[in-house]
């Protein structure tokens, strides 16, 4: 047997079902299944539909990441699961199958936060997080500006969150007011190319100087769009609309974490999560990034959304910093706050 760890890592939280497989930082294997198709009718993912792909869609996935990492499950040293935030019926069948691969193999096991995974994914493309980095968390259910220690180690601290929507959350709302398929990011990002993000003037959700200056908005300029479309006489320019939306919310975010790291005195920022991957968003921020001597780590856009590879990466993570494994009677935990890389039990 290898003495190195290998952790197996579990993603259930959402409408993807992933596994991941990391040894020592680095990504051995991992494999995706999505039922996002199954819920593109209702506009939505369906908690109950999302749970049953995810039961179906489980064993096989950790078979394939096991193939594709050229491991055993004897080879398995931990096994690291999301516990939450996430659709509770969604996180269960994860969190379950994760305690029990971890019975059954007779090793320790980590129900960790989703949103540490999608920080700590950055370590397996990028190599291991500095001891200290502003982090950007954009996704479907949050957005958030933290500042980072020792992931595994450290309290997370929250310099500012979104007092409404997520970023994530008005992509897909904004998709449906313009008429485009679920999930809205990537469709807002395909058609965006073909905008002129000056068209319109949206709003810049609270960047005035007397807000919260790490905190988000995004609700208002979700209606400010339906107001935009409901007033404009004949066809609606759709590709201007999401390339004007898409310049405000990049135009938000970057202004807002190249901010808080040059008033935390941090010379990396950290962003992850859905919106991470999308083209406008990445592209100015690296640009405000270079201008202001910042280094911005980003993981590719496979690793930004939803994966199994975030999730074993914390267990890595956890691991070799000697952390006490969970206990298995842990529970899920839908609405969980970010305040470390484990779910407390
Ligand atoms: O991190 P994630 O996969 O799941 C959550 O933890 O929520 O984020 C999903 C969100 C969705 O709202 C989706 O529309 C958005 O990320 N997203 C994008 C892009 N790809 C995914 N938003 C903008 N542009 C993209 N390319
Ligand atoms: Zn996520």
């Amino acid at each position: 047997m290898n003495p190195m760890p290998l952790v197996l890592g579990i993603e259930t939280s959402c409408d993807e079902t992933g596994v991941g497989l990391v040894r020592d930082g680095t990504l051995l294997g991992d494999a995706l299944a999505s039922s996002m198709d199954e819920h593109a009718r209702f506009g939505g993912v369906v908690p109950d539909i999302a749970a049953r792909a995810h039961l179906h869609a489980l064993p096989p996935m950790v078979r394939t990441a096991l193939d594709r990492a050229g491991v055993g499950f004897g080879d398995i040293t931990a096994v690291a699961a999301t516990a939450g935030p996430g659709l509770a019926t969604a996180v269960q069948i994860g969190l379950a199958a994760g305690k029990a691969y971890a019975l059954a193999l007779g090793v320790p096991f980590y129900g960790v936060h989703h949103l540490a995974g999608h920080a700590a994914v950055d370590a397996l493309e990028h190599g291991p997080l500095p001891q200290r980095c502003v982090a950007l968390i954009v996704s479907g259910g949050h957005t958030s500006l933290l500042l980072l220690g020792d992931l595994a180690r450290d309290p997370i601290i929250h310099l500012g969150d979104t007092v409404d929507d997520a970023a994530g959350e008005a992509f897909d709302k904004v998709a449906r007011i313009l008429g485009l398929p679920y999930p809205g990011g990537p469709a807002i990002d395909r058609i965006a190319r073909e905008g002129d993000p000056t068209a319109i003037t949206f709003p810049r959700p609270m960047t005035g100087p007397h807000d919260p200056p790490y905190g988000f908005s995004f609700s208002g300029l979700k209606t400010a769009v339906a107001r935009w479309v409901e007033r404009h006489p004949g066809p609606v320019p759709v590709a201007d609309v999401a390339a004007s939306f898409q310049e405000a919310v990049a135009d938000t975010l970057s202004r807002k974490a190249i901010a808080a790291c040059r008033t935390h005195h941090t010379e990396t920022l950290l962003m992850v999560g859905g919106v991470a991957a999308n083209s406008r968003v990445r592209a100015l921020t690296a640009q405000r990034c270079t201008a202001t001597g910042i280094t911005l780590r980003v993981p590719r856009p496979g690793l930004c959304t939803d994966n199994g590879a975030m999730i074993a990466a914390v267990g890595d993570l956890l691991v070799r910093a000697d952390t006490p494994p969970s206990p298995l009677t842990l529970g899920i935990d839908p609405s969980a706050v970010l305040h470390g890389a484990m779910i407390p039990s």
